[in-house]
């Protein structure tokens, strides 16, 4: 049985993940210090998956700690980091806290890969390292444009590091996973997205305002030139993404590419507004959110959405679900958090 350290395990992808992992026969031990997550999602993985899932709680921004604790609980077939964190708009507003916390664990965590002899490493990449992209919908080919927010330039630089670490060791194999804007729950309800920072994400805002937890939403932004005046993303499905990591995890340590560092695309291509994301909420739920039009955001492009032909061919990866199911298994997730 292969053995796989997911890094940032309690959180939202991360969780899901680690379900998809465990079904498809891989062991998995979590590396999460809570700082975005809560412990309760341990028993929730063991309800699931009818596994302890084992959890090294440490911060991966300390090194010395990293280094031992990881190499201690070893051996690792790979790893996939997930650690980091995930707020384009926070990000703005205090980059040192971006810098230090994704471009330190990433090193760390690498560097421990390394002295651990783990030569297959997956890295949660984002859409954000095309910048604002000229030209829709953005391939694996398309520019790597300036980021337009700390948030993205600490994927960027999480990408270079790997690029520049497998130039200078034949073994390592480095596969990108490129998110567009991942939301829903798994359909149990049993995980699903529970920062514990307040979300800044779409799809759990429009929940909390459907839940009367939050008295509205702004959209940021009524003037871009698209449909509607509101931004276009690109949301996936929580559940199609995780079952990309585990396609993403067979393809590095079956080493079935020459390149020994691959970037894939995990979209499913179709751009939806902001307000259009809000009424298939409406509709399939059949409860009204309270929104407004606001100022556009820093940070934000007017659009991006995907092409994923490559993770189609290469990666035997088809998306499953659409914006109405991400709706109602974000709205089930909602009415019994860690029920
Ligand atoms: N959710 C999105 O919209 C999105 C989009 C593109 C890329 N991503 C990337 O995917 C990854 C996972 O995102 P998510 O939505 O699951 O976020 P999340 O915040 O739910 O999960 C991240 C987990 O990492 C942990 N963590 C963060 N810093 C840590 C540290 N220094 N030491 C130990 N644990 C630490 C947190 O406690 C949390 O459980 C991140 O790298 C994020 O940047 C997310």
């Amino acid at each position: 049985m292969k053995r796989i350290l997911v890094t940032g395990g309690c959180g939202f992808i991360g969780s899901h993940t680690i379900v998809d992992l465990v079904e498809n026969g891989f062991e998995v031990i979590s590396a999460d210090n809570f700082i975005n997550s809560h412990e309760e999602v341990l028993p929730a993985l063991k309800k699931l998956t009818g596994r302890e899932i084992p959890n090294l709680n440490i911060d991966l921004t300390d090194r010395k700690l990293t280094l031992d604790t990881i190499e201690a609980n070893g051996p690792y077939d790979a790893i996939i980091h997930f650690a980091a964190f995930k707020s384009v708009g926070e990000s703005i507003a205090k980059p040192f806290k971006y810098y230090q916390n994704n471009i330190r664990s990433l090193i760390n965590v690498a560097e421990a890969a390394f002295k651990c002899g783990v030569m297959n490493f997956i890295f949660s990449s984002s859409c954000t390292v095309y910048g604002d992209a000229e030209s829709m919908p953005v391939s694996e080919e398309s520019p790597i444009l300036p980021a337009i927010s700390p948030y993205g330039l600490t994927k960027q630089s999480g990408e270079n590091t790997l690029k520049d670490l497998a130039r200078n060791e034949p073994n390592f194999r480095a596969t990108l996973l490129r998110y567009f804007n991942p939301a829903g729950a798994h359909e149990s309800a049993i995980i699903g997205e529970a920062s514990r920072n307040p979300s800044t994400n779409l799809v759990p805002i429009i929940c909390e305002v459907a839940a009367g937890k939050r008295e509205k939403l702004v959209v940021y932004g009524g003037d871009y030139p698209t449909r509607d005046g509101s931004c276009i993303r690109d949301f996936i499905h929580v559940c199609d993404l995780a079952r990309a990591h585990t396609s993403a995890l067979k393809f590095t340590l079956e080493k079935r590419s020459d390149k020994k560092v691959e970037p894939f695309n995990l979209g499913i291509g179709n751009g939806i507004t902001v307000v259009e994301a809000i009424r298939a909420f409406e509709k399939v739920t059949g409860e009204s959110v309270n929104f407004e039009i606001g100022e556009r955001r820093k940070g934000d492009v007017p659009a991006i959405f995907s092409r994923f032909d490559k993770a189609r061919k290469i990666l035997n990866w088809e998306p499953q679900y659409g914006v109405e199911d991400i709706m109602r298994s974000a709205w089930k997730w909602e009415q019994r958090r860690f029920g």
